[in-house]
């Protein structure tokens, strides 16, 4: 850990600083078949209930390691268990993850309550079962009033939203978000932001964010992982101890500032180190 602020990690709401990380990279590394590396060897671990989130230059291979989370790509070496268990057993644990990509990804003629039910239909959840969790989902989100909407008659956010509860409604203990808010203006984006800290909170979920935003990593992360490329490594970590719930407040005081400094200066060690 370096910087500042590194020295204790931030005591995640309502959850006990020890017990089974949820989420652990030993030695991971990913070289894909064409021969690019990227990504060397990366030791990390993630407690349950930490919000950590991954911030470098383009390419360095952000989106590498959260797929690989996910199970979603192999690692070249390595191993990744979630609570323990090789990512590829975690349908065998009690635990589950979500996936939110950067674009919503909905289907353009199926009204949100049936994209929202899609995990749920996959999964072959009864649909009684199903329609009272996507209705949950949904009011969790702010957009039980759009159950029947099309998604084309939602705005940009609201879609991004819709996506969200998709991600919800299997009630994931984990939730992986590649720049989920990246596409979005500034006021949406920061609405969105303080929507997901309170579900963050409410709902003790482990989440692993992906950002370019300084300002959306200070705002929302218990740690932030800083990345470099070429090839992809993590070179620094920062915790940042700013207490929750994080306010609009919080985002111009001095201490925000600081945090914003330290992020910024290490991103730009991050972006000429090669
Ligand atoms: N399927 C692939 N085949 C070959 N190389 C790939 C593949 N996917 C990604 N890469 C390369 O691996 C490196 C890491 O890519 P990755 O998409 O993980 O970076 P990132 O940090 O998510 O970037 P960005 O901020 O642009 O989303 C890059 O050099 C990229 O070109
Ligand atoms: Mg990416």
């Amino acid at each position: 850990m370096t910087g500042a602020q590194a020295a204790t990690p931030a005591a995640p709401p309502g959850r006990a600083a020890a017990g089974i990380p949820a989420v652990e990279c030993l030695s991971v590394e990913k070289t894909y078949p064409n021969g690019t590396q990227a990504l060397l060897p990366v030791d990390l671990k993630i407690a349950e209930g930490e919000f950590v989130t991954l911030l470098g230059p383009s390419g360095c291979g952000k989106s590498t390691l959260l797929k690989m989370v996910a199970g979603l790509l192999e690692p070249s070496d390595g191993r990744l268990l979630l609570w323990r268990k090789p990512v590829a057993q975690l349908h065998e644990c009690a635990q589950k993850l979500s996936f939110v990509f950067q674009s919503p990804t909905l289907m353009p003629w199926a009204s949100v309550r049936s994209n929202v039910r899609l995990p749920l239909d996959l999964a072959g959840v009864p649909r009684q079962e199903a329609d009272a969790r996507v209705a949950d989902a949904l009011a969790l989100v702010g957009l039980a009033r759009f159950a029947d909407a099309l998604p084309r008659a939602l705005s940009g956010g609201m879609q991004m939203r819709v996506s969200i509860a998709r991600g919800l409604v299997t009630e994931p203990d984990l939730l992986l978000m590649d720049e989920p808010f990246g596409a979005l203006d500034e006021i949406t984006r920061h609405k969105l932001d303080s929507d997901l800290l309170e579900l963050w909170q409410r709902k003790k979920l482990t989440v692993i964010f992906v950002t370019h935003s300084i300002h959306e990593a200070v705002f929302l992360s218990s740690r932030v992982v800083m990345m470099a490329a070429r090839p992809g490594r993590v070179v620094e970590q920062f915790h940042i101890d700013a207490p929750y719930p994080r306010s609009a407040d919080f985002m111009v005081s001095p201490e925000f500032a600081r945090h914003a400094k330290t992020l910024q200066d290490s991103l730009l060690r991050a972006s000429t180190e090669e």
